[in-house]
């Protein structure tokens, strides 16, 4: 059977689950509703459309409530889904504080109500790519992760400019990337140090570096920059490297190319020899000498964002847990204030 689903929020995001839930077998969309009566306009035929979001919650044909209001809207529309006794799909980030996450988690167990998180970009084909190397073991000992966003117009649009709305792209893109790493490395996380800074926005975050130092020796570094000023055709670039002991991996796009390149033989401890480069005589980088470098194609991963919600409908009937666990979005939100105090204090600061 069909699960009834209600999106609350009809923005950029509210229109693509629109998309999304009306032609997913397994879902059906019954109602949305936005407080603002001008984003309803174009709602699709067929599905009732509310003003007022607690007449979705309370509408006996939605048996979901998928938020995808703004972030400062989630904490209170998530309680309020909750004490209906609604099951609950809620957007990124899950929360502002967590604080409100406790809450929000407290409402949905008191409530006996289901309760996860939007992190569809677990299904991105890049980060997949890179998962599906890292799990294989085929680099080594992994020693460096770098994930990276660059956007090149430099603008942050409407609410994401304002603090108080949850404005800034640690809560936007960060989330995403934390989540990426935390779930692909797993372990212990033992400390965190970041650089967060306001380019050129007053109130939020348009550029962070984070470095996580893992307790299995990994250090993974997660950049991300709005402002990086650029005359490219595409409006941003994404990419990953990521070093093992026995190669490297370079995946490049969101539909992403990638390769791995190893070496035929050790280039370490390469005692006497000395390589020419153009500059002269060199000891440590330089070109390798022919042939000793192999590249290989890699695997891209064909995974696509409605696997989230194929995903979500199995467990759903299953009654299995869901892939994102409300645990693991806390960790992200710790991880996100690790880096804050991080930056202002200029401090490594220790997590687990
Ligand atoms: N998972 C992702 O990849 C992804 C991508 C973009 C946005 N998001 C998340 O989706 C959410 C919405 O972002 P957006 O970019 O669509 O914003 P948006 O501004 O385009 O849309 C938000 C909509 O919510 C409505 N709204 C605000 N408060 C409401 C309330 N109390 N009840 C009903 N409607 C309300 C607004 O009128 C607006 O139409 C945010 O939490 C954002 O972080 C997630």
């Amino acid at each position: 059977m069909s699960i009834k689903f209600g999106i609350i929020g009809h923005g950029f995001m509210g229109h693509t689950h629109e998309k999304m839930l009306t032609r997913l077998e397994g879902i059906q969309l019954t109602a949305i509703a936005d407080i603002d009566p001008k984003q309803l306009e174009d709602v699709q035929s067929g599905i009732k459309r509310y003003t007022n979001p607690s007449e979705l919650i309370n509408d006996p044909d939605v048996q979901v409530v998928l938020i995808a209001a703004n972030n400062n809207q989630h904490h209170k529309l998530v309680i309020e889904a909750a004490r209906a006794g609604k099951d609950v799909l809620c957007e990124k980030p899950i929360a502002m504080s967590l604080a409100d996450l406790d809450d929000m988690e407290k409402e949905c167990q008191a409530h006996n109500v289901r309760f996860t998180v939007h992190h569809q970009r677990r299904f991105d084909p890049d980060f997949r790519t890179v998962k599906v190397v890292y799990d294989s073991g085929s680099l080594g000992n992994i020693y460096m992760v770098k994930t990276g966003l660059y956007g090149f117009n430099g603008n942050m649009h409407d609410w994401h400019i304002f603090k108080k709305e949850g404005g800034g792209m640690l809560y936007d893109w960060g989330v995403h990337l934390i989540d990426q790493m935390l779930w692909m490395i797993g372990g212990k996380l033992k400390t965190v140090y970041a650089d967060v800074r306001n380019v050129i926005n007053e109130e939020v975050d348009d550029y962070f570096k984070i470095l996580l130092r893992f307790e299995n020796g990994i250090m993974a570094e997660i950049e991300l920059g709005t402002y990086y000023l650029a005359d490219k055709e595409k409006w941003f670039e994404r990419h990953w490297f990521m070093g093992g002991n026995k190669g490297s991996l370079s995946v490049d796009g969101f539909r992403p190319e990638g390769k791995i390149c190893r070496t035929t033989r050790l280039l370490t401890n390469v005692g006497k020899e000395r390589t020419i480069s153009a500059a002269g005589p060199t000891r440590s980088f330089g070109p390798p000498p022919e042939g000793i470098i192999v590249t290989e194609d890699v695997a891209i991963a064909e995974t696509k964002h409605e696997d989230y919600f194929k995903n979500y409908i199995a467990s759903y009937h299953s009654k299995e847990d869901f892939l994102v666990k409300i645990s693991e979005t806390r960790r992200v939100l710790q991880v996100m204030n690790a880096a804050r105090e991080s930056a202002v204090t200029r401090q490594v600061i220790s997590f687990e």
